[in-house]
């Protein structure tokens, strides 16, 4: 049996994020450069949005591009930046009837692939029934970096208190601020890390690591990772009996 066919359609998360890990290496095997993993990268991106659609689920966070993957050979960035500026289709967001978020520090993406996305965004901000965050420049460090600062400056000008401050009040500085937190956060590729992704959000998401490199990661993949967040008991800090009654309340 597929993992497909033993999925609980009732039970499938409502935001996966995705750290997609693995693009250069998947090439290196081929004898390829890294660029046709990236490409390659870009279709399997095409097909979850389709397959994210088909299970039902409302909001998939996508790990693009990090902070630190600046640092990476120029050649390699443009490149990166290239394949985003072709690949932002409209099109393929009004077929899933998706709406595009980005999140990061977009400041430092160029204007021409910057317009596109803002273009894209705008155009599909009245879809509702996938909602797709692409994580840009981004890094959870620079982001919550970001909201001490914001915070810091409404204290600053009495707009609030010090002592007011709360989880929410970070929550609501977060570039997130509009998502649920992810209750499963997936990475591809081998690494057990999550490299500066989603780290105040992700405080109690169910992580599932698979050394499939991204380009292979197909709608079976998929629905493995959420078979195996399935079958996990989410305690939340209680105890197992704790959980186990007040689901037969
Ligand atoms: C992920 O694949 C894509 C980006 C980080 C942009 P990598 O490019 O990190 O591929 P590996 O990890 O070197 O195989
Ligand atoms: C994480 O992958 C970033 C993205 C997938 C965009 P990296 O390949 O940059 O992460 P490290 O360097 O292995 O931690
Ligand atoms: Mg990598």
């Amino acid at each position: 049996m597929t993992y497909q066919e033993q999925l609980d359609k009732e039970r499938i998360p409502r935001h996966v994020a995705i750290i997609m890990d693995g693009n250069g290496r998947w090439a290196k095997a081929r004898g390829l450069e890294r660029s046709a993993g990236h490409a390659k990268g870009v279709e399997a991106v095409r097909k979850l949005l389709e397959d994210s659609v088909s299970l039902g689920i409302r909001y998939v966070t996508i790990y693009t591009f990090s902070t630190e993957n600046w640092n990476r050979p120029i050649e390699e960035v443009n490149t990166l930046m290239q394949l985003l500026f072709d690949n932002i289709e409209e099109e393929s967001f009004r077929r899933n009837q998706a709406r595009l978020h980005v999140i990061g520090d977009t400041g430092r993406i160029p204007p021409s692939v910057m317009d596109k996305l803002n273009r894209c965004i705008e155009n599909t901000r009245h879809f509702d029934r996938l909602h797709v965050i692409v994580a840009l420049s981004y890094s959870s460090r620079w982001e919550i970096t970001e909201a001490v600062r914001k915070i810091s400056l409404k204290v600053a000008n009495g707009e609030l208190k010090a002592d007011e401050i709360s989880e929410e009040t970070v929550t609501g500085a977060l570039t997130t601020y509009f998502l649920p937190d992810p209750e499963l956060l997936i990475r591809t590729g081998g690494e057990i890390r999550l490299s500066n992704f989603l780290l105040w959000q992700s405080a109690y998401t169910e992580l599932y690591f698979c050394d499939t490199y991204w380009p292979d990661f197909d709608l079976e993949e998929l629905c493995k990772a959420i078979y195996f967040y399935q079958h996990r008991e989410r305690r939340f800090g209680l105890t197992g009996d704790q959980v186990e009654e007040s689901t037969n309340e």
